[in-house]
């Protein structure tokens, strides 16, 4: 499948899809406390997409993933299954993954929440993956390529002395939720393909504090790191417009 350009019409689809996807990030945040349980997260924003936004869940069923978000806790990298055993504990981190579908289109984004008192590491971590993000997105425009979106996320996060995740990548997204191309998160500048007006894809750095290196555990989807040490991630989608770009899910605390 190519890469797809994006109508007019499906643009403001997006839109919507994502700012759905945004406002659920924000609806869920009080919620994210202490002694919470990351199952009840996932019914929160169930019911919530669903009742209120009268919107799919995307991850539900997604190639069998049980749950209608992924919450990734500490030195979770990703794709981590809500339950009710697991309680969140002051100084966690934990990233929560939201994807809806609203009228056949995709909206996808993600953020890491601090739970109590971060250690300074911690602190420091979360907020240079936010970094290396948004750094990313700033350079797109028609023109940029692959590389430079990946070498730019390397670059912050390895002078930072943190690694970038390989495994895991940022994808378009539109009727289809990972479609191409893939968007990864390191690589060289000048290099690979260039992006054009119309593009609709998601930039989702994963940065560990220690080895770049993950396992993926027997339930086959939670990811972690190696080493154990703590990963972050913040994902955003964004549309490449005539001369810049447009954060789709762009949240109101947020400037771009
Ligand atoms: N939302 C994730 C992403 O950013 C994908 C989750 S797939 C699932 O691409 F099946 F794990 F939900
Ligand atoms: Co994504
Ligand atoms: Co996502």
């Amino acid at each position: 499948m190519p890469v797809t350009i994006k109508t007019p019409y499906e643009i403001e689809k997006m839109r919507i899809a994502s700012q759905l996807a945004a406002d659920v990030l924000e609806m869920i945040e009080p919620m994210v406390f202490a002694g919470q349980k990351t199952g009840e997260l996932n019914k929160i924003c169930h019911e919530y997409i669903v009742n209120k936004q009268n919107a799919i869940p995307a991850p539900l069923n997604y190639h069998g993933f049980p749950k209608s978000i992924c919450t990734s806790v500490n030195h979770v990298v990703c794709h981590g299954i809500p339950n009710y055993k697991e309680k969140l504990n002051d100084g966690d981190i934990i990233n929560i993954d939201i994807t809806v579908i609203k009228d056949g289109y995709h909206g996808d984004t993600s953020k890491t929440f601090f739970i109590g008192h971060p250690k300074k590491e911690t602190k420091k971590l979360v907020e240079i993956t936010y970094e290396c993000m948004k750094e990313a997105i700033l350079i797109v425009r028609p023109g940029t390529r692959l590389g430079d979106i990946g070498y730019t996320i390397q670059k912050i996060a390895e002078a930072n002395g943190y690694s970038v995740v390989r495994e895991y990548c940022g994808h378009g997204i539109g009727k289809i939720f990972h479609e191409e191309p893939q968007i990864l998160h390191y690589g060289k500048p000048n290099t690979g393909m260039e992006l054009a007006e119309g593009m609709t894809f998601t930039i989702e750095p994963m940065i560990n504090l220690g080895e770049r290196f993950v396992e993926l555990l027997n339930d086959n989807w939670t990811v972690e790191t190696k080493d154990k040490k703590i990963s972050a991630q913040w994902e955003h989608t964004v549309l490449v417009t005539k001369n810049s770009f447009e954060v789709l899910t762009k949240r109101p605390d947020e400037s771009f």
